[in-house]
């Protein structure tokens, strides 16, 4: 699901361009700025101290710094012309509010958060139950309110209005427009982050959506968590990706168990069944139904409870975002985690991820639909593989990651180890120079000519591996390690990926070679380094995968390439 334009597959056509505007202080803002500013001062650089990377909060302490600000937040649905001043003056009453901001999505809303929990209360004793005369309603109260303006509304032309700041990712063609404005590779790979990644205000958004599924699923579990993972939190998320949301129950089931202080322990009595599969299977259930049956603004419900990993996927319109609720997914978590921390390392990985999730996307090799298509997450392991071969490498690998972790980063889940450091001080990485351009180039080298018939991708090593398996594509599951995370994959796709690789591959070359440079002068410079590579490709799959075609794959590729020499031909063209 998009919560933007590129919303396209599910909600796409009847959604209006979604906005949000957000105002206040903050420390929250003010921190992620300083981690922004920091990432942009060490690209290319590459000199990344450990003491500057203790300064980075592990995905632990952002995710519970997070769930508390939404655990205050209201969403509330108003009128596009609801005066903003007057809304904010109407809702202080309630309390201090921290922050707040709007955003459209079938109409328009506003997130509210206040300074403390008890101005939710204050602000429930107020609301009114709703007249409705001809329809039934369920009478479930929840933090998702409407607001009604009684008075007359502000005339269109006088409207002190909320200020609405657009959140959508831009098209493509829109997209390739401004890359090949940029004077380099690696400054249309920073820029193509910039524009893609999660907004602080859809991140805020992400969390209070799970704050108001937990008030659901907490009529059944009242001490359960329901935390995002997943690329809303990874660091590798577009606006507009699902969000996958995990039930935490292990306050409740055990895990947590406390050690008897004397010699009486009294222990709760639980329902006991022969398989925690089942368990889930059932929490699940209920949870779906509750969520399809009282949960407002979530329509759609599906329960796909025989699934490898069981789910309730479900819309939430409120916020437009395609929900997958998974329960019992701990080690979903761990590689999220993981992602996170290599991500935060340093700031290449995360442009290139980026780029080669946008890449993948433009030429169909990922898809939001399931079937033999490469996964974003199989993709972004096999970038992380890639920064690991480079020499010097860019980013440790797993196991060293492992090696370096304390007793209290000790994580074992269902048998599979998967302890790694969290305390980013204590990593210390190669000096690697390169730069983005150059790893871009390499990374579709390295695949291009990568020995998939043979050898599997594991970032625990760091090093291909003979695969254990017959698959096309084999990419070891970092913590469940005899497990193929691309098992989905065919060969087509795979051939597709090789291919595309080769094409992009020589196209980077050729960009290099006629130095062709968009700057800022011309107003729609031809599309040239990362931008051509964005736009449609056709490309022949050669059986086999060793020849390397010397021609470029089609006419258009070729016109691309002529403008490049010369953009004036391609003006008059
Ligand atoms: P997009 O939703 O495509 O933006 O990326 P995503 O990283 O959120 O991927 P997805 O929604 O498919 O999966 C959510 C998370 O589940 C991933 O980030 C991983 O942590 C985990 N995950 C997904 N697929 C696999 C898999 O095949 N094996 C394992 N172990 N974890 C997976
Ligand atoms: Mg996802």
């Amino acid at each position: 699901m998009r919560l933007t334009r590129s919303f396209g597959t599910t909600m796409a056509s009847s959604l209006a361009v979604c906005r949000l505007h957000m105002k206040g202080r903050g420390s929250l803002v003010k921190y992620l700025r300083k981690v922004d500013s920091y990432l942009h001062r060490t690209i290319g650089t590459n000199v990344v101290s450990a003491q500057e990377r203790e300064g980075c909060k592990s995905l632990y302490a952002v995710q519970a710094e997070r769930q508390e600000q939404a655990e205050r937040s209201v969403l509330i649905s108003c009128h596009t012309r609801t005066n903003e001043k007057k809304f904010l003056k109407y809702l202080s009453m309630h309390g201090d509010i921290n922050k707040y901001f709007f955003y459209e999505s079938y109409g328009m809303y506003a997130v509210v958060e206040f300074a403390n929990r008890e101005s939710l209360a204050s602000l429930f004793e107020e609301a009114a139950i709703p007249i409705v005369s001809h329809e039934s309603m369920v009478p479930f109260k929840s933090r998702l309110l409407s607001l009604r303006n009684l008075g007359s509304a502000d005339p269109p032309n006088q409207q002190s209005g909320q200020r609405c700041q657009s959140q959508t990712t831009i098209p493509i063609n829109e997209l390739i427009q401004r890359l090949s404005k940029e004077g380099s590779i690696d400054q249309q790979m920073t820029s193509l982050t910039d524009v893609y990644q999660l907004t602080e205000e859809n991140s805020r958004l992400r969390f209070l959506v799970c704050s108001l599924l937990k008030d659901i699923a907490a009529a059944y579990f009242p001490e359960c968590t329901i935390k995002p993972f997943g690329s809303s939190v990874n660091g590798f998320g577009k606006l507009g990706c699902d969000l996958d949301m995990f039930l935490d129950l292990d306050g409740i089931s055990g895990r947590n168990a406390k050690m008897p202080k004397s010699g009486f322990l009294l222990e709760y009595q639980m329902k006991q069944t022969n398989s925690e599969r089942a368990v889930t299977q059932s929490i699940l259930s209920v949870i779906g139904d509750c969520v399809d049956q009282f949960g407002p603004g979530c329509v759609g419900v599906q329960k796909i409870l025989n699934a490898r990993c069981p789910l309730v996927r479900f819309a939430h319109q409120p916020s437009g975002f395609q929900c997958d609720l998974t329960a019992n997914n701990r080690v979903a978590m761990k590689s999220t985690e993981l992602l996170y921390l290599y991500g935060e390392l340093d700031p290449r990985v995360r442009h290139l991820v980026f780029t080669v999730r946008c890449w993948a996307r433009a030429h169909a090799i990922t898809s939001s639909i399931p079937g033999a298509w490469i996964t974003n997450f199989s993709l972004t392991v096999m970038v992380l593989f890639f920064l690991q071969r480079r020499s010097p490498s860019v980013i440790p690998t797993l196991d060293h990651l492992r090696d370096l972790a304390g007793p209290a980063d000790k994580s074992f889940i269902e048998g599979n180890d998967c302890t790694f450091v969290s305390d980013f001080g204590k990593i210390h990485l190669q000096s690697n120079p390169e730069t983005l351009e150059r790893l871009l180039c390499e990374f579709f080298e390295f695949y291009a000519t990568f020995p998939f018939n043979k050898m599997s991708i594991s970032i625990r090593q760091g090093k291909e591996l003979n695969k254990p398996e017959v698959a096309p594509l084999h990419i070891q599951n970092p913590f469940e390690t005899t497990l193929n995370v691309s098992k989905n994959v065919n060969a087509t796709q795979l051939d597709r990926f090789v291919a595309l690789c080769k094409e992009s591959s020589w196209l980077l070359q050729q960009t290099e070679t006629s130095k062709a440079r968009g700057g800022n002068v011309e107003k729609a410079p031809a599309p040239w380094g990362l931008a051509s590579l964005l736009v449609p490709l056709q490309v022949a799959v050669t059986k086999g995968r060793k020849k390397r075609r010397p021609e470029p794959a089609s006419e258009r590729i070729k016109s691309l390439l002529a403008s490049l020499k010369n953009p004036n031909q391609q003006k008059k063209s």
